[in-house]
């Protein structure tokens, strides 16, 4: 869908067909009219095809409750279809205006202990609140009229990182929309008072109007009406995007419509895994976090991306030319990270790449963030790294359209988990879900395998090898179709906390890892978390931090494969595996970082026959990708190193790339590479447990 958007509504440069999106947000209400024609010409030359307007429009639009001001836009949404650029046209509600935030104070957002959050940033509106839904459906009704059939619209932009600071509002209004979304979900106050474990702490409710949202309470809120708030807040948040999907595809049915999400930002109260089939197409933002494993954070998210999109193309909607504003020091991008960052996207499935902005703001809070077009204008270095990648993805035409082809070994991203996992009062403040994902991730990148991330909506039987985190939460059901996986020959690994909980975040009782105890053939009777900076030795020289258990093996079929050798569990399993049916399933009970997952690893993947597809002398230096069309099969190659790295014996035709006499390609530091092959070739897909 991403791929003929530009060709749907043609344009001024007529009927394209399918290729990548390019572009950005573009905010031309910050600029005089003088810059516009400039802007667009720019955007010629860097090869734009798309940008996003209207984000934070709506003070301009609507000057006052019945004044509105669509003149400017209209002018905006003719200049660039002359240019041949379509519109990714926002709905323009993440910022009300402050006439509105005077008039109808109501609409502002409550924290837990009872602030209200004011005008002055962003987004400073609450989810729930029935007055911002009159007025931001009424903006939204109006724009979707007027613009129905502008030649220039090809997408809905709804709203903006819907979530990004008001996912979790306290107000009166969340805590009426919290009773109705937990009648909705209990229907009686005994199923409530069971699942919220209420005879603890005398809390036990006796009319649905005495439930609260988890605000500011004497100690540890009720864990369960925590899960619970988390879960509406997500929940409440869909529900708007619904509302404003209502009004688009009521007036304008034909247009995609979509919302830009953060799969791995700091925030992660939205499950986009439930999100993702209430669009159109899948939108991502992704920015930067520079440390150790900055780049493998971006490949993460990108793979987690596709994941959420089901394998089918998606939309990177922002990301950075170089630095941001909003971290402690916001470090410049290095030569090539431009263009190595971009195309780690696309590797992973992105069908479009975008930035966060334009042009570089000369004033408000975002004036140092870097944009298309920088501060010091066309004539420097980002803008040229600019058109040069508006040249490479015009060379990769071909891959747009393509799905990603289901690599052997799957990692299991779960929201209710990291949710449940990361709550307080718990073993271990210290346990970080993402983090330990990613450590996993890494390490398979160390040995140059490929993954990729899945949720518990995907199909988990299509990874001869599933890995799942502390899959903290497993409620009945999906402790049988784990089960299932690996009787049918699929190969499990789960780590330390895992199949703890039950979907009301009550212990599965009888020792740990509870739902999962029978299938991996263990036992824990109490949980033995480590303090910040104790570490464990492991017998196969690996190191272990944050947790250790002490395990009874309780099944003949459960090996060991490695010991703790120090600490309180010295002599007992660390990690275990044990065969079930035609598979395996395995349990790492402490966290051994990447440097011990890559150690580890090739004896968990030894039995799944899982091996890298990568020449031995690149693995862990290239980072491989494929994306599968109806008639090719793209093999994306990514130097994860600074230094030049040379890949033979890989064949195809050399879609990008330089290739030497020899058909070897010499990939520059941060390069990328792109080779097209035949598309019966390659690892069968499905070749999981069935
Ligand atoms: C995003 C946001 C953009 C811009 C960007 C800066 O979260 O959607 O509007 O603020 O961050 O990195």
């Amino acid at each position: 869908m991403i791929s003929t958007l530009l060709s749907r509504r043609g344009g001024a440069d007529g009927d394209r067909g399918p290729g990548l999106v390019y572009g950005a947000d573009y905010n031309p209400e910050q600029w005089p009219r003088s810059v516009w024609e400039e802007d667009v010409r720019l955007m010629r030359e860097a090869g734009v095809n798309l940008v996003s307007v209207g984000i934070f429009s709506w003070a301009r639009l609507q000057r006052a409750e019945d004044t509105w001001d669509f003149g400017w836009l209209d002018e905006v949404m003719d200049l660039l279809h002359r240019g041949g650029i379509g519109v990714d046209l926002a709905t323009a509600t993440a910022s009300p205006p402050p006439w509105l935030t005077t008039a109808r104070p109501e609409i502002l957002p409550v924290t837990a202990s009872g602030a209200t959050v004011w005008p002055g940033a962003r987004q400073h509106w609450r989810p729930t609140s029935p007055v911002f839904r009159e007025y931001a459906l009424r903006l939204v009704r109006k724009l979707a009229t007027r613009y129905a059939d502008h030649p220039a619209l090809v997408a809905w932009h709804v709203s903006n990182e819907l979530g990004c600071h008001n996912v979790y509002d306290y107000s009166d209004d969340a805590a009426r929309a919290f009773r109705a979304w937990l009648r909705a979900r209990y229907t009686t106050l005994d199923a409530l008072n069971h699942a919220w474990g209420t005879a603890f702490w005398s809390q036990h409710y006796t009319d649905w109007d005495q439930i609260l949202p988890p605000r500011l309470a004497a100690s540890h809120p009720n864990p369960t009406q925590q899960l619970d708030f988390t879960r509406f807040s997500s929940d409440a948040l869909k529900e708007y995007l619904r509302a404003e999907r209502a009004v688009l595809r009521e007036i304008t049915p034909q247009v995609p419509v979509t919302t830009n999400f953060m799969v791995m930002s700091g925030t992660k109260g939205m499950n986009y895994a439930d999100w993702a089939e209430e669009v159109d197409f899948v939108s991502n933002d992704h920015y930067v976090r520079p440390g150790p494993q900055d780049r493998d954070e971006l490949s993460f998210s990108a793979n987690l991306t596709s994941a959420v999109a089901g394998g089918r193309p998606w939309f990177l909607m922002e990301h950075s030319t170089s630095a941001v504003n909003w971290q402690p020091v916001n470090v410049a991008k290095r030569p090539g990270d431009l263009a190595r960052d971009s195309l780690l996207h696309v590797a992973h499935g992105a069908d479009a790449v975008c930035f966060f902005q334009w042009r570089q703001s000369a004033a408000g809070a975002e004036k140092y963030h870097s944009a298309m077009v920088p501060h010091a204008g066309a004539d420097s270095d980002v803008f040229r790294a600019v058109c040069a990648l508006g040249a490479t993805l015009a060379t990769l035409a071909p891959v747009a359209g393509s799905e990603r082809e289901p690599a052997e070994v799957g990692i299991l991203y779960d929201w209710e988990s990291w949710w449940a996992g990361e709550q307080d009062s718990h073993p271990t403040s210290l346990l970080d879900y993402r983090q330990e994902a990613l450590d996993w991730y890494s390490a398979l990148l160390a040995l140059g395998i490929r993954a990729d991330l899945v949720t518990t909506r995907g199909d988990l039987h299509r990874h001869r090898v599933l890995i799942a985190p502390v899959l903290h939460m497993v409620p009945a059901a999906l402790a049988r179709t784990l089960t299932r996986y690996a009787e049918r020959g699929g190969h499990l690994v789960t780590t330390y906390f895992s199949g703890i909980v039950d979907e009301n975040d009550h212990v599965w009782l009888g020792g740990d890892p509870g739902a999962l105890r029978d299938l991996l053939g263990i036992r824990v009777e109490e949980f033995a978390p480590l303090l910040a900076g104790e570490s464990v030795e492991l017998d196969d020289a690996t190191t272990g931090g944050l947790w250790s258990d002490g395990i009874t093996v309780t099944d003949p079929r459960t090996e060991v494969l490695a010991r703790y050798r120090t600490g309180v569990q010295a002599g007992r399993p660390a990690v275990t595996r044990r065969g079930t049916g035609s598979g395996s399933a395995a349990y790492v009970s402490t966290r051994l970082g990447v440097a011990g997952l890559t150690a580890l690893l090739p004896r968990l993947l030894g039995p799944a026959g899982v091996d890298s597809e990568l020449p031995a002398a690149v693995r862990g230096l290239v980072e491989t990708t494929v994306r599968r069309g109806a008639d090719a099969r793209f093999v994306f190659l990514v130097n994860r190193t600074d230094e030049t790295v040379t890949v033979s014996g890989m064949d195809g035709e050399v879609l990008l790339g330089t290739p030497d006499a020899e058909g070897a390609l010499a990939l520059a530091p941060r390069d990328v590479a792109v080779l097209r092959q035949a598309a019966g070739r390659g690892t069968s897909s499905g070749a999981g447990a069935r």
